[in-house]
């Protein structure tokens, strides 16, 4: 049989997950799963890069952990890990940063975005961030990568540097790829519907939390900020509150856009609205009490939260252990 290719993605156990999460990505890895051999991590190192809570990161993790399974992703055939328990990321993420360029990071249009959002005192972590993302993909020898338009730029990179290496050290690192074969929809604020989904919004109405329960995401939907020229059309340039709303409805259903606007012909846009938050609140109704499930179960997170750091610690040292020997750090035989 031919060996199948390798997808590597992350996501950072930072705050709840929305819809926008779950429709541009999580539900697509679940897919993945068919034509890929695919490493997912609960990528916590990452979340520390700006301050956190101890506690509630510590409750993120399993959340997070959870969250995935409860989407779909089979941790007996994917491998589902925590970062921090890999002790190879934070060691390669040193010997990649003195591969590494200052420009390079400091061209990094995320770290310019969040950095500035910041102001003073930001984090050595912050501007680092790239590097350690390059080592998560390099130890596993990735070749594919399923990331948002937004990390782009950072999977690029790491092609950089692991091309660079390759070439100073000698052969180390499969170059990797951006890969948005499946890619996710864009979903939008409900309130400004001209920008991403976030789930670091101020407003708690801009985005559907996953965990939201029905009548909050019929609210939601409600009040969820659109034109006024009452008629159900597909324009993300003049209609994009619509159009957003067509978007998620279409993830729910699989439907297109031409579908959606017939089936919607002549109705108001309260009915439409209703009729979206309904959709997503039932489509989530299933993730939900899973989600319950496993979160109540900490026995079996903790188990699978260890098979899966073992299977990942032993990959990564291979590639770890290389890429010292390339560098000229010695190994003392145990
Ligand atoms: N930076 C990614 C994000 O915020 C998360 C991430 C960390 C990641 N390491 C990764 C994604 C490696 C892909 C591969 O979305």
């Amino acid at each position: 049989m031919e060996k199948r290719k390798i997808a590597y993605s992350a996501i950072q156990p930072s705050g709840t997950f929305t819809i926008g999460n779950y429709f541009g990505a999580l539900k697509n890895w679940v897919k993945l799963q068919d034509d890929f051999d695919c490493l997912f991590c609960i990528a916590n190192l990452h979340a520390i890069t700006v301050p956190q809570v101890a506690a509630e990161l510590r409750k993120r993790t399993y959340e997070s952990y959870a969250l995935l399974l409860a989407t779909g992703i089979n941790p007996e055939e994917s491998l589902v890990y925590v970062q921090s328990e890999v002790p190879a990321h934070s060691e390669l993420c040193w010997l990649l940063n003195c591969t590494t360029y200052m420009g390079e990071l400091s061209r990094m249009t995320q770290y310019k975005d969040k950095s500035q959002r910041q102001g003073k005192n930001i984090r050595v972590g912050l501007f680092d961030y790239p590097v350690l993302m390059a080592a998560d993909i390099l130890l596993y020898q990735a070749n594919i990568v399923p990331v948002g338009e937004d990390q782009k730029q950072h999977v690029e990179l790491c092609r950089d540097i692991a091309e660079r290496f390759n070439n100073t050290y000698g052969n180390t690192f499969t170059l990797p790829e951006p890969y948005f074969g499946l890619a996710g929809k864009k979903i939008n604020s409900l309130q400004t519907p001209t920008k991403k989904m976030s789930k670091s919004d101020d407003n708690v109405n801009s985005y559907v939390s996953l965990l939201d329960n029905k009548d909050t995401i019929i609210r939601k939907f409600k009040r969820a900020v659109t034109d006024s020229d009452n008629r159900i059309i597909y324009d993300r340039e003049n209609k994009p509150g619509i159009s957003n709303l067509i978007e998620i409805y279409s993830c729910v259903t699989d439907k297109d856009n031409d579908q959606i606007e017939k089936e919607f012909e002549g109705v108001g846009y309260g009915d439409f609205k209703l009729a979206v938050g309904e959709s997503v609140a039932n489509h989530l109704e299933d993730l939900q009490i899973r989600y319950k499930e496993f979160l109540a179960d900490k026995s079996y997170l903790d188990k699978m939260m260890k098979q899966g750091a073992e299977t990942a610690q032993s990959v990564a040292y291979r590639t770890l252990s290389k890429a010292r020997r390339r560098l000229g750090i010695i190994e003392i035989k145990k």
